[in-house]
């Protein structure tokens, strides 16, 4: 199980604290823990949580090495800071800055070049699930976003997917479990057809409104293999309480 944090665009010296709190409060041994602050804060962060097991990633990254892209990061800049992992393709990116399928496959290839894993997101809109194309468009994003594999280290150490229903984000609202069961096994079986056998190893996170109170029960469905927590990971005493539900 993954539990991974997005802090998105909040955080600071406030946020490092709560950090620091988390580890006295995990009591789960189950649970691979990660944390995506803002970019400014990976260094102190990787800092902070160096030796307690906890990873720490970024939220985006171009997909060139370096060069004149101003305010962009590559995925080796973020490697050297000491991040582990980056999100990709969240849909607040591919929606606030028109992040397509083609671009996010881009930025997975060089988050791979530069030795992170990659968090490729996917989800449909609250339009999308009411016409009923909810399996379509994510696995539609899944072709799209991720590139075949064909390096040395074990597909499930550099791709994890996470299912993120764009309507559930921010919102409290949650898909029904019978909902989140049928997507996961959709996407499963994309992995498998997209990598064979290695696509079975890939974790699926669930992420959107993962709460203290309901994630003990998405945790424990079918092919939900962790989750992606954006609000509740910013109190270390709501994301200690989902971390030890896995
Ligand atoms: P939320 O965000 O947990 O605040 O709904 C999840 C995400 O966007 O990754």
């Amino acid at each position: 199980m993954l539990i991974a944090g997005n802090w998105k665009m909040n955080g600071g010296q406030q946020a490092l604290g709560e950090v620091r709190q988390l580890t006295g409060l995990i009591t789960s041994k189950g649970a691979e823990i990660l944390i995506c602050p803002p970019a400014t804060l990976v260094t102190q962060m990787a800092q902070a949580v160096a030796g307690t097991g906890i990873s720490v990633g970024g939220q985006d990254c171009h997909p060139e090495a370096s060069g004149a892209h101003t305010g962009d990061i590559a995925p080796e800049l973020l490697k050297d800071a000491g991040a582990q992992s980056v999100i990709l393709g969240h849909s607040e990116r591919r929606a606030d800055h028109g992040e397509s399928d083609s671009l996010v496959q881009a930025k997975t290839r060089a988050a791979w070049r530069a030795g992170l894993r990659a968090i490729v997101c996917v989800g449909e809109t609250a339009q999308q699930r009411s016409a009923g194309l909810t399996i379509a468009v994510v696995t539609g994003q899944l072709s799209g976003s991720l590139p075949g594999w064909s390096g040395q280290a074990a597909l499930d150490q550099v791709l994890v997917i996470a299912y993120e229903p764009v309507w559930a984000i921010g919102t409290g609202l949650v898909p029904s479990n019978e909902d989140i069961i049928a997507v996961h096994a959709a996407i499963r079986t994309h992995l498998l057809q997209a990598f064979g056998p290695a696509g079975k190893t890939v974790k699926i996170l669930y992420g959107g409104s993962v709460k203290p109170d309901n994630a003990q029960t998405i945790l424990h469905l079918p092919e939900v293999n962790g989750a992606l927590v954006g609000g509740a990971s910013l109190k270390a005493a709501d994301f200690a309480r989902i971390i030890n539900s896995v």
